[in-house]
């Protein structure tokens, strides 16, 4: 059954580009990204890893750990790093999980029959502190991910969890936030001191309140 949001994310023990992991001790108390890729050298993983290394310090900023999968052995994936860093002028700076045995591509669902029916698709996960599932997206094989997105829904999912406010379709970090729908109008002044201006009572926007 796929995984849904709020889900548990599966654990597992997986061999890595940075040795074994048992999966919930790698994320200790950070966000994690699990990102699936369907084959070792490949052309748009290829672009898709290397564009993640260099985006490291803006996870890291936000206290992200990033892990890729891929269902290929160890010593492929070994490989493949160095064409990683040579065609994508980076250096790999995060791990990639060998899963030959398919088992994490079956516990995430990562492998979808109509689609290929022995690679995974590319799919991605983010999941929270608490080790529960907040995103999940899934692309075809012929189309890299976009990376600022996921960045840009770390942004809006950590605003969130600490403040009653929903973020606006094309929301970028220090833009205006909408005021959740649960909080009456009285409240409004105590819990957005920075203002607030209503456009239909259901429809209320905020100063970005972290900033
Ligand atoms: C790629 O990563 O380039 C790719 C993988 C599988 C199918 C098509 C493209």
């Amino acid at each position: 059954m796929a995984l849904r949001l709020g889900d548990d994310a599966p654990n597992f023990s997986a061999e890595t580009t940075e040795g074994k992991i048992d999966f919930h001790q790698w994320l200790g108390s950070s966000w994690g990204i699990l990102f699936s890729h369907p084959k070792d050298f490949t052309p748009v993983c290829t672009t898709e890893l290397g564009t993640v290394a260099k985006m490291k310090s803006d996870f890291d900023k936000r206290n992200v750990k990033v892990i890729a999968v891929s269902v290929d052995p160890i010593a492929s994936h070994h490989g493949w790093l160095s064409d990683i860093n040579e065609t994508q002028n980076t250096q790999m700076n995060f791990p990639i999980i060998a899963d030959p045995q398919r088992t994490v591509a079956g516990l995430y669902d990562m492998i979808h029959p109509k689609a290929d029916d022995t690679f995974t698709v590319r799919s991605v996960f983010i999941i929270g502190p608490d080790k529960k599932i907040k995103l999940t997206l899934t692309y075809p094989a012929s189309t890299g991910r976009n990376f600022p997105e996921l960045l840009r829904v770390i942004d809006s999912l950590q605003l969130t969890v600490n403040h009653k406010v929903a973020t606006p379709a094309n929301w970028q970090d220090g833009q205006d936030c909408i005021i959740s729908p649960a909080v009456k109008d009285v409240d409004v002044p105590k819990l957005f001191p920075k203002g607030s201006r209503t456009i239909k009572p259901y429809l209320r926007y905020t100063p970005q309140p972290n900033k």
